[in-house]
């Protein structure tokens, strides 16, 4: 699916806002993402970190379980934005095991991953181009 400058521009906003409830007390790093599922539902979620560092969630990874766990299977796009507390935007990409998720419940050369420093300032990838899979 073709998505329009519209869309990505209203997904970047949606992670921006999502990324004011981070909480990153450890690493001050602070994330948003909004996901985009079927019937133009979106999904948000930040970063949720803990002092045992194993259960910390991605805000890529909140986002899909909110939507899985509402009953929502198929997601066209996510955006993500990232960036260190009080400082400059920067392009986050997924880790690996939000990349993980993602292959669970997308087709890879469909599901767009946009990076986002702003809503003029954004990169856009498919899944299938970030995980370099049939590259
Ligand atoms: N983080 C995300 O939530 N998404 C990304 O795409 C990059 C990293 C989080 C994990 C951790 O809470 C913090 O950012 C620093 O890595």
């Amino acid at each position: 699916m073709e998505l329009s400058k519209d869309t990505i521009q209203k997904l970047i906003v949606r992670a921006a806002q999502a990324r004011e409830h981070a909480y990153s007390p450890y690493s001050h790093y602070m994330v948003g993402a909004a996901l985009l599922a079927d019937a133009n539902q979106i999904y948000t979620g930040c970063n949720v970190e803990n002092a045992a560092y194993g259960p910390s969630n991605c805000a890529e990874r909140t986002a899909f379980f909110k939507g899985i766990s509402e009953g929502a299977r198929n997601f066209q796009a996510i955006a993500i934005v990232g960036g260190k507390q009080g400082g400059a935007g920067d392009y986050a990409a997924p880790c690996g095991v939000c990349r993980q998720v993602m292959m669970e419940f997308c087709e890879p050369s469909a599901f767009v991953i946009i990076v986002a420093k702003s809503t003029e300032e954004y990169q856009t990838y498919t899944l299938e181009e970030l995980t370099g899979i049939n590259q």
